[in-house]
């Protein structure tokens, strides 16, 4: 099939690539014209196993390519994904400018029957308003003949550091079209599509589109709600001397729980539950409707790091002036190089701002201009004389009066805890991804805080 993807992102990227391997042609359409020429040269500007070997290959049988003409993308396609970014607004909903550029776009370049599948996330609703804004676009041009169009809603449910993995594995592709002749129309193609994923069993699921938009922010905000559910129970746990890594193992064996996102920890960061959590809450009250339980998940997550922080700030008698934090991770999550709305940064412009030096280690983030990407220069400029960025665990550690854990990278699982400690100025432990045992750190000569393991 003839296949365009508009935004070479996580999504975009590694969705071209997947569909360039399994035989169609893809045209990968990207506003950034260094990434267009860098991954023209094959070089791929972000971390996902599997993808740089992907792309290369994809390039080289001349099934995948990338451009910047997005009026190339529109005139190549029979399917075109919407796959660039929605961030948060100040208002907390997701801003779909770039995801309405691309529809006005459409709409004066297209020049046959054409599906428009979003995989950005995005509020329920949107398809509509993309479906406007195409139909807008060709009225403008005065057509003889008006060429048909369907938009669907294709949310993506891949995991970063696994992406992959995900795109060729889905548990499930969620698709919602329109009613009539167009969305059957647009169903078949995306079957046709999806259909090499389906070999196994039967994976796409089709519904209409409103239900396909909510479906993805129910999915991510039940996730959510897992994390700060266990976060809320640390706080408990803290209170009542119990340790939530017990009660994590007493539950998750229970198979309508699961053990999957019930770590209690720093909370949730990265690009997606932040914003999208955010972004169900503004639709609701546009709808005249609270969700009272999402509402309260963001508000445990948003205090969670501070949490984390300000029990490090009452070990240390309240100030952190004159003192060296090493902290190991710095991406919001392992097996990513990405560190939007990480709780790493915040623990750095806290520790900061307490007075601390920060020495910072992670495996894919080397500077701040990276850890701080997005940031206004001169906040990072302020951080900078404070951060240090060492080239492994142990030279971030040396000298230092306490370290922090903030990502729980493989290589942090376990440490020469004598070279540690020896590396330490003090054997202090703050670890906000509970990594390791509290009694077993106790006999190896450190004072260990986790999350919610039963410290007052
Ligand atoms: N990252 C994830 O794990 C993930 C998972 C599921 C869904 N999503 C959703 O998918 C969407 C994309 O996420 P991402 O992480 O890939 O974003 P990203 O920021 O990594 O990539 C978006 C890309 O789109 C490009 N772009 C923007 N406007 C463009 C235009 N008009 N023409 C061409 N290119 C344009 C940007 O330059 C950028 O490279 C978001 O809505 C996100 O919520 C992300």
């Amino acid at each position: 099939m003839k296949i365009t993807i508009i935004g070479a992102g996580y999504v975009g990227l590694v969705s071209s690539a997947c569909f360039a391997e399994l035989g169609n042609h893809v045209v990968c359409v990207e506003r950034d014209a260094l990434r267009v020429a860098q991954l023209q040269s094959g070089e791929v500007p972000l971390h996902e196993p599997g993808l740089q070997e992907l792309v290369a290959r994809n390039l080289a049988a001349g099934r995948l390519a990338f451009a910047t003409d997005v009026a190339l993308g529109v005139r190549h396609a029979q399917v075109l994904f919407i796959a660039v970014g929605t961030p948060m607004a100040a208002d907390g909903s997701a801003d779909l400018t770039q995801v309405l550029e691309v529809a006005h776009a459409v709409g004066r370049h297209v020049s046959r029957f054409l599906v428009v599948a979003n995989k950005s996330t995005v509020p329920v609703g949107t398809a509509q308003r993309v479906h406007d804004a195409i139909a807008q676009g060709l009225a403008a041009r005065q057509l003889a003949r008006v060429p048909a169009f369907a938009v669907a809603s294709n949310p993506e449910f891949l995991k970063e550091g696994a992406a992959v993995e995900d795109f060729m594995r889905p548990d499930r592709v969620v698709i919602g079209v329109p009613e009539g002749r167009a969305g059957e129309r647009a169903a078949g193609l995306l079957r046709r599509a999806y259909a090499p994923f389906n070999r196994n069993r039967e994976r796409m699921v089709v519904m209409d589109v409103k239900s396909a938009e909510l479906a993805k922010y129910a999915a991510n905000a039940l996730l959510a709600t897992k994390i700060s559910f266990m976060n809320d129970m640390a706080a408990l746990a803290d209170a009542v001397g119990a340790d939530i890594e017990q009660v994590r193992r007493g539950i998750g064996s229970d198979r309508r729980i699961g053990y999957d996102f019930i770590y209690a920890g720093l909370g949730y960061g990265g690009s997606c539950f932040p914003k999208d959590v955010a972004a169900l809450c503004h639709t609701a009250r546009g709808a005249g409707q609270r969700l009272r339980v999402v509402e309260a998940v963001q508000a445990v997550n948003d205090a969670q790091a501070g949490r984390f922080v300000q029990r490090l700030l009452q070990h240390f008698g309240g100030s952190l002036a004159g003192r060296v934090i090493a902290l190991w991770g710095l991406t919001f999550k392992p097996g990513t190089d990405d560190v939007r709305e990480a709780p790493s940064r915040i623990l750095v412009r806290r520790l900061v701002a307490a007075g601390a030096r920060v020495q910072a280690h992670d495996p894919l983030v080397h500077s701040l201009e990276q850890l701080m990407a997005g940031d206004p220069p001169a906040r990072r400029a302020r951080l900078a004389p404070h951060v240090a960025f060492c080239a492994g665990p142990l030279q971030a550690a040396q000298g230092a009066d306490a370290l922090v854990i903030a990502t729980e990278w493989k290589i942090y699982r376990s440490p020469d805890f004598a070279a540690l400690r020896r590396a330490l100025r003090a054997p202090v432990i703050f670890d906000g991804r509970n990594l390791f045992d509290p009694a077993e750190l106790g006999r190896q000569g450190f004072f260990y805080q986790g999350v919610g393991r039963g410290q007052r």
